[in-house]
């Protein structure tokens, strides 16, 4: 199988402890491609909407955006993870999500995603880590995804691995054992489930884009809706 895992932070922190025990269980097996911001999606959207109105490629950071583009499509299982920095996802991680706005159910979501699985591993030391959970999974559920698994966890007293009580590291390590197993035992060849919430926003979204393509047919959003045969009968779901 394969996995990208997008990190939100560079640090090799508590953060990274934890994803490296989430991946561990999928060493043997799994063709795993890592990415870490801001270093691999350095620029901020700039507001330009050239990627909404005309081709995401003419974005001026579509070098590094369709890099990461790629890895996701190609992954079987998508991994985000984030500190919470004052209650939220890190900058950098809400930098790449925004880049991918495009990909937004109601402008031109990838079909692959509708498919797809995600876990958002988050921590903080005392409040926020399902905040920056919620930050990153509001993305990935207008992108199409239907499961989504989050875990988050609350330090409490330190937030230096090596000075984490033994106890606390074997209670998160315990949880993200068994995430990473459940998410093993998952039949990758099979696409995940569509959810009936994200089948609402897309036939939200198709009657939108009907009505758009009636007034300009040249418009960017409804001619690729139409091309996917999304305004016929054809579904980005099996
Ligand atoms: C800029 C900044 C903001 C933070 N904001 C919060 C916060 O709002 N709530 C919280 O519980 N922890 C907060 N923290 C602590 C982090 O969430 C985290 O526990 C700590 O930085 C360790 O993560 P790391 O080693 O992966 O970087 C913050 C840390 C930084 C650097």
């Amino acid at each position: 199988m394969t996995i990208t895992v997008i990190n939100g932070t560079e640090k090799q922190g508590v953060t990274f402890r934890l994803k490296e025990i989430f991946l561990d269980q999928y060493r043997d097996d799994a063709e795993i491609t890592e990415f870490f911001l801001p270093r691999d999606c350095p620029g901020c959207c700039a507001g330009c909407t050239v990627c909404f109105l005309k081709d995401e490629h003419l974005c001026k950071d579509a070098e590094y955006v369709q890099k990461i583009e790629k890895a996701m499509l190609e992954a079987d299982l998508l991994v985000f993870t984030s500190p919470a920095y004052v209650f939220h996802t890190t900058g950098a991680m809400k930098m790449m999500l925004d880049h991918f706005g495009y990909r937004w159910m109601p402008h031109r979501p990838a079909k692959e995603m509708f498919g797809k699985r995600a876990v958002i591993i988050t921590q903080c030391l005392g409040a926020g880590g399902k905040s920056a959970a919620k930050d990153i999974k509001d993305s990935l559920s207008w992108w199409g995804i239907s499961k989504i698994k989050v875990c988050s966890f609350k330090l409490m007293s330190e937030i230096h691995w090596e000075k984490i009580p033994n106890q606390k590291k074997a209670a998160m390590t315990k949880k993200l054992v068994k995430l990473a197993e459940q998410m093993h035992r998952i039949d990758y060849a099979k696409p995940a489930r569509t959810s009936f919430g994200s089948k609402m926003k897309f036939y939200i979204v198709r009657m939108l884009q009907t009505k758009l393509g009636k007034d300009d047919p040249e418009y960017t959003d409804y001619k690729y809706w139409k091309t996917n045969g999304w305004i016929d009968s054809v579904r980005p779901w099996k």
